[in-house]
């Protein structure tokens, strides 16, 4: 039976642990967000983002944008935010209405107040392992959930299921710099079961419920469910088939209650740490 990986807890003493560092400081951190259109989901996660940046103590501001927003509008609010000495983080919550590419926006936001890691700077900076400002969120909170459970990164075989730029690609390079092998499969990849099974630290972030099914797990494998899937009866539930894999496991995180609490408090995290940065703290 795995050990559970209770992201919960271990967020709980993160953001309790920002909390106290923040109360310390002469300036509170500030956070922005930018939410564009009516996603449920992303309305949602935006919601809890700036409560918890209220709880931290963090200066919390959400732009809401209606979903016809035009270029000129998004890139002249996040003109305004990179001259804002009150602002550390500029987070733009994806997706973005079908005609505007977010791309067009990411390498606009100032990349020492890029909250999210997803400016190009901070990607090549990840990809030479060069100090990037700020690292994406997910990715950063499930390596640290491997260390918290002392799970061995070198050396092992990891293996992510999801090419995606907020998640896949970037915690491949974080569990390279780690010396993993680290096999990144996706939705062309053949025999992805006989991949799978070969991981020692196997993550999962494809948005695919039972992607992850008890016959492509190692035995004792560690594994991490990035997936967020409301299932018919608007429960909450993964890409890994839980109660099968936990049999197997070595580890594993729950949906909820895993890697979902973890993002927050990396962002939280991020933004304290480009607030240090910004005041040379
Ligand atoms: N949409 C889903 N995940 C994320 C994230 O980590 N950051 C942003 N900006 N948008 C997202």
């Amino acid at each position: 039976m795995a050990e559970i990986m209770d992201g919960k807890s271990l967020s709980l003493k993160i953001l309790d642990d920002i909390k106290e560092k923040t109360a310390l400081l002469k300036k509170r951190p500030g956070l922005s967000v930018i939410l564009i259109g009516n996603n449920p989901a992303s309305s949602i996660y935006v919601k809890n983002k700036e409560k918890q940046a209220l709880n931290a103590g963090f200066n919390s501001i959400v732009y809401k944008l209606p979903e016809t927003a035009s270029k000129g509008e998004l890139l002249s609010l996040i003109n305004n935010l990179n001259n804002d000495e009150d602002i550390d983080g500029i987070l733009l919550q994806l997706p973005l209405p079908k005609h505007l590419n977010p791309y067009d926006f990411l390498d606009k936001i100032d990349p020492k107040k890029d909250v999210d890691g997803f400016h190009p700077v901070n990607a090549g900076k990840l990809l030479l392992n060069e100090n990037p400002y700020a690292v994406p969120c997910t990715p950063k909170g499930i390596i640290r959930l491997l260390d918290e459970y002392k799970i061995q990164i070198e050396g092992k075989n990891a293996v992510i299921i999801g090419r995606s730029n907020i998640v896949g690609k970037p915690l491949s390079m974080l569990l390279l710099n780690k010396n993993a092998t680290v096999t990144i499969a996706h939705s062309k990849t053949k025999n992805l079961s006989e991949i799978a099974k070969n991981a020692d630290i196997l993550i999962s972030a494809t948005g695919c419920a039972d992607m992850v099914t008890k016959d492509i797990v190692k035995e004792g494998a560690a594994v991490i469910d990035v997936g967020i899937i409301r299932d018919e009866n608007g429960k909450l539930r993964g890409d890994v088939d839980f109660n099968n894999v936990k049999d197997i496991a070595g580890f594993i995180t729950p949906v909820p209650g895993g890697v979902g609490p973890m993002t927050i408090a990396m962002l939280m995290e991020n933004t304290y740490k480009l607030h240090l940065l910004r005041n040379g703290l």
